[in-house]
């Protein structure tokens, strides 16, 4: 089925990603959770309009030229959630576009990008809506405390161009129980002050199935379910046949009897460990390990004899899918009844 394929490359089983997908909506239904999936993982408009066909109620985006680039590709695409800090008259400029064509929200932690939002907005004539990012305990973006998080909230309430639209939060792994608890108390203390709060949504798809533990959120963001990978297989939270995401390989050198080098290295695999050992898992071979990168170059290993030979092609489940995903100018999507065929990747690049 591959062999026309030039390596390295990646593939997407669509079939599977179609389950991934529809596994969790029917998940996310059946809690009364809405969900809106973070499209970094695939940044393919082909594969938001699947999800949004399933039932997601909108898309999440990092970046506003991603969010550009989703958008452009697909009228489906109706309604855009960016889940960063927008800093800077162009990037605001882009939003100002974009709030143009679809619905529109945005999150911030501070009050200089609460300020930078409403100058620009309120200057237009316009209006966005913009949520407060907590931290529940991942400790990157995200005010600290329920009650950092009124205090911002009434100050978006109060901003000209702009419109508190609820609360958000990325947490770690296990963190339900700490999203429940400042999500509920700051959307109290929120209410308290005469402001709705809308929307409450969460994320992550380690917890994706435990998304219901932290009842206060009305909607979830998860991104990797999608395709799934081997952190979240080391995770337990799926299996290899949930992998919809595969890097081909060819064997291109086999200079030891317990080693081999395939022609994918770190700029197609990238060096993202996630806390893993090794760099990939190679489909029907649990015994070999990719023990080290180059950029082109990715070597394997294995304790006895690896019995591959030059020219082989291997499929690997990274360790990443989302980081690999950025690396290709397209990838080959392929399923039961599809042959593969390629698929460019308009937001690949767009980290601006
Ligand atoms: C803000 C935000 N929401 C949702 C997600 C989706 O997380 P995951 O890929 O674990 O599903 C991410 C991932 O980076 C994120 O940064």
């Amino acid at each position: 089925m591959f062999d026309k394929i030039q390596t390295p490359a990646v593939l997407v089983d669509i079939d599977l990603a179609k389950r991934n997908i529809e596994r969790f909506q029917a998940y996310a239904d059946s809690h009364d959770l809405k969900a809106r999936p973070h499209i970094k993982t695939h940044k393919l408009p082909r594969i938001a309009e699947l999800q949004l066909a399933a039932g997601a109620v909108g898309i999440t985006c990092q970046k506003v030229s991603e969010a550009a680039a989703m958008v452009a590709g697909s009228d489906r695409i109706t309604d855009v959630l960016i889940t960063f800090n927008i800093i800077g008259d162009a990037k605001i400029a882009g939003l100002l576009e974009l709030s143009r064509k679809v619905r529109l929200a945005v999150v911030a932690d501070n009050a200089t990008v609460v300020d930078g939002l409403s100058a620009s907005f309120a200057a237009a004539g316009a209006s966005l809506d913009v949520l407060v990012e907590c931290n529940t305990g991942a400790d990157r973006c995200g005010v600290g405390s329920p009650e950092a998080a009124a205090e911002l909230a009434a100050r978006i309430a109060a901003a000209p161009g702009l419109h508190f639209a609820g609360l958000m939060t990325y947490p770690p792994v296990g963190g339900a129980p700490r999203v429940q608890a400042l999500m509920t108390e700051a959307k109290a203390l929120i209410e308290a002050k005469g402001i709705a709060v809308p929307t409450v949504t969460s994320g992550g798809s380690p917890d994706l199935m435990s998304a219901h533990l932290a009842p206060v959120a009305t909607e979830y963001r998860p991104g990797t379910y999608v395709y799934n990978d081997r952190s979240l297989v080391a995770r337990g939270v799926c299996d290899w046949d949930d992998c919809a995401l595969t890097v081909l390989a060819t064997v291109v050198s086999v200079p030891a009897p317990d080693r081999a080098i395939i022609d994918a290295g770190s700029k197609t695999l990238t060096s993202d460990l996630l806390g893993l050992k090794g760099h990939g898992h190679v489909l029907g071979r649990p015994d070999i390990s990719i023990d080290q990168l180059s950029e082109e170059h990715g070597r394997l290993r294995t304790d006895g004899d690896i019995n591959l030979s030059v020219g082989q092609r291997l499929r690997i489940v990274p360790n990443h899918a989302c980081v690999v995903t950025n690396m290709v100018d397209g990838v080959y999507a392929y399923g039961k009844d599809r042959a593969p065929e390629l698929w460019p990747v308009p937001a690949r690049g767009k980290i601006v």
